[in-house]
């Protein structure tokens, strides 16, 4: 019999996700209502320096990666990281449940033959299990799952191949400051901050994580990470199947 703990520290962060998810839901307003509604190219242009600092460091990493044969985005939006990926694969594919997002992603996309979109919820991947080289969840993309994260892992971990990698880079416990300053300068509403993770009026999660937590979710998906950091606000975790 497998017995899987649960330290203090999980059950706080799955009640707080929990909790925030369904505050949402109540205000009716979800991430994926945010990401549909909102520009966001915006979050990311103009910066500030440790933002900036976070997406160059997550390219170097994608740019030092060994080729392969698949790769597969969870979360993909408008197919920034698509365009880099597409170079460390002979096939990728970016999901995301975005419809709007997903339409400049394929506007983006046109000419880059070997990369697919398909919309798609990450907590139920579509795909047979053990179909792909890599599976990556990068910019903090894992930060705006409230609640869901153990199942988002779990189905990564579901459908990368063994020997496969999982990979995740979060906003690290260190990022609140440059979260709130960077949330505000392009104007969102009701900015708060829970503790782990800023919230927003129209929808926004986007949680930090300590490298516990992390430990933690890969553990409990059945992973043992590596954890390294691009930044002094990033960890990247690194799993082998
Ligand atoms: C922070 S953006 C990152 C986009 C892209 N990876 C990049 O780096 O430019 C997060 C993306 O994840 C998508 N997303 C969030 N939760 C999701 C979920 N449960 N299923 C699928 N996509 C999701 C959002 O729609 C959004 O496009």
């Amino acid at each position: 019999m497998v017995v899987v703990k649960t330290s203090n520290e999980q059950i706080k962060s799955r009640l707080q996700g929990y909790f925030f998810g369904t505050i949402h839901i109540m205000l009716g307003k979800t991430v994926k209502d945010f990401y549909s509604a909102f520009d966001f190219e915006k979050m990311l242009v103009d910066s500030p320096k440790e933002i900036q600092d976070f997406l160059i460091g997550e390219i170097e990493f994608i740019k030092n990666l060994s080729k392969t044969g698949k790769i597969l985005e969870v979360g993909c939006g408008y197919g920034r990281l698509l365009k880099i990926l597409s170079e460390k694969a002979e096939e990728v594919i970016g999901v995301d449940f975005s419809k709007q997002l997903l339409e400049k992603a394929k506007e983006n996309l046109e000419g880059f033959s070997n990369v697919k979109l398909q919309e798609m919820d990450a907590q139920n991947l579509l795909f047979a299990n053990n179909s792909f080289n890599y599976v990556v969840c990068l910019d903090n993309t894992f930060g705006n799952m409230p609640g869901i994260e153990d199942k988002v892992i779990s189905e990564m971990k579901r459908v990368v191949k063994k020997g496969g990698k999982v990979i995740i880079s979060v906003f690290s416990d260190l990022a609140k400051g440059v979260q709130l300053e960077n949330y505000s300068r392009i104007g969102l509403l009701g900015i708060k901050d829970t503790g782990n993770a800023v919230v927003t009026d129209n929808g926004f999660y986007s949680r930090r994580f300590s490298k516990k937590e992390l430990e933690d979710l890969f553990e409990s998906a059945g992973l043992k990470p590596t954890i390294s950091s691009v930044c002094p606000v990033n960890y990247l975790a690194l799993a082998t199947k």
